[in-house]
């Protein structure tokens, strides 16, 4: 045989693997109705409610993709559970993973053990270390904490006493929303501006509730709570109602679900609130992308609005 003749063959014979057919990603299921890819979804914890509106957004988009199944794992708010459910979900044959997970530290490994599998995985809303995954999704919450801190600046006319119940500062959106609100305060330029009190309220209602006692027990002047979540700022105002103190200050909270801190804002317990969009769908359509074999983006941010009584009622304000 001429070898000019069996060149093309030979050709083709090698770029087969590489045309139509994602290397990257060993699928275990088709992709069709009959047999849908599955997606595992890790919840760190669905004892919130931020977090059941996640888990809601997931399985309303994936609705409208009868190619793919949605699996879910909830660790209930603890990093080994979790990391023991991802583990699972890979045993089980998952063909990508979403996961949302507690802590940045203790999850880096567990998501890149997946990904170093060529398991696709989307990690959203809260970050782990490194890059070793394929996209992150989730709103900016360094900005988030910084249009706090600016408001809360103005609303005290540059002074006064102010409480920050921070998240959980071994998470992402913790430590962000803190570096923020410093930055939008500018305590610097503001010398009578001060944060007398700030606690780890965990991102848990009850744990402001204690840590808001403390604040009020030490603290005969509080003007401003800052929480780095709604059920965090609403715990604060409990806690001060129960002190007879609620109208002496201002409480400032992140979430603004359409029924949780948007209520609050209406009905005056909370005096202004962000938008921490969950990502759910942003998640799902990017899944479907990635199942196709289509490359995303390794960064998706997500954008957030402002909600006080002054712009509640007409769905608050983008901000820019
Ligand atoms: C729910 C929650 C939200 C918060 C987010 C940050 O677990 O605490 O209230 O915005 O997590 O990751």
């Amino acid at each position: 045989m001429d070898l000019p003749s069996i060149r093309p063959v030979l050709l083709l014979v090698t770029l087969l693997p590489l045309l139509g057919c994602d290397t990257r990603s060993p699928k275990k299921h088709a992709g069709t109705p009959a047999d849908p890819f599955v997606v595992g979804m890790s919840q760190c914890n669905l004892g919130e409610p931020w977090r059941v509106q996640m888990n809601e957004d997931i399985k309303k988009a994936a609705e409208k993709h009868p190619e793919i199944k949605v699996v879910y794992k909830d660790a209930q708010n603890e990093s080994l559970t979790q990391r023991a459910q991802v583990e699972e979900f890979v045993e089980q044959g998952i063909d990508l993973l979403i996961i949302s997970p507690k802590e940045a530290a203790p999850l880096t490994k567990p998501v890149a053990d997946v990904y170093k599998k060529n398991i696709p995985v989307i990690v959203l809303d809260r970050a782990v270390e490194g890059d070793q995954y394929t996209s992150f999704i989730g709103a900016d919450n360094k900005r988030i904490g910084r249009e706090a801190g600016k408001w809360a600046s103005q609303a005290l006319g540059g002074k006064g006493k102010i409480v920050e119940l921070k998240g959980l500062m071994t998470s992402t959106p913790g430590q962000d929303r803190h570096a923020g609100f410093l930055e939008g305060l500018e305590l610097d330029k503001h010398p009578d501006l001060k944060i007398v009190f700030d606690a780890d309220m965990q991102w848990l209602e009850p744990n402001a509730r204690k840590e808001m006692d403390s604040a009020l027990a030490t603290q005969p002047q509080v003007d401003l709570v800052y929480a780095h979540n709604d059920p965090g700022a609403h715990g604060a105002y409990l806690a001060a109602k129960r002190a007879g103190r609620e109208k002496s200050m201002k409480f400032v909270g992140i979430d603004a679900l359409p029924h949780e801190g948007v209520q609050y804002v209406k009905q005056a317990i909370l005096d202004a609130t962000f938008a921490y969009p969950t990502g759910g769908a942003e998640a799902v359509d990017m899944a479907a992308k990635l199942l196709r074999g289509e490359k995303t983006e390794k960064k998706v941010v997500l954008g957030t609005r402002m909600y006080t009584k002054d712009t509640v009622d007409r769905g608050g304000e983008e901000i820019r």
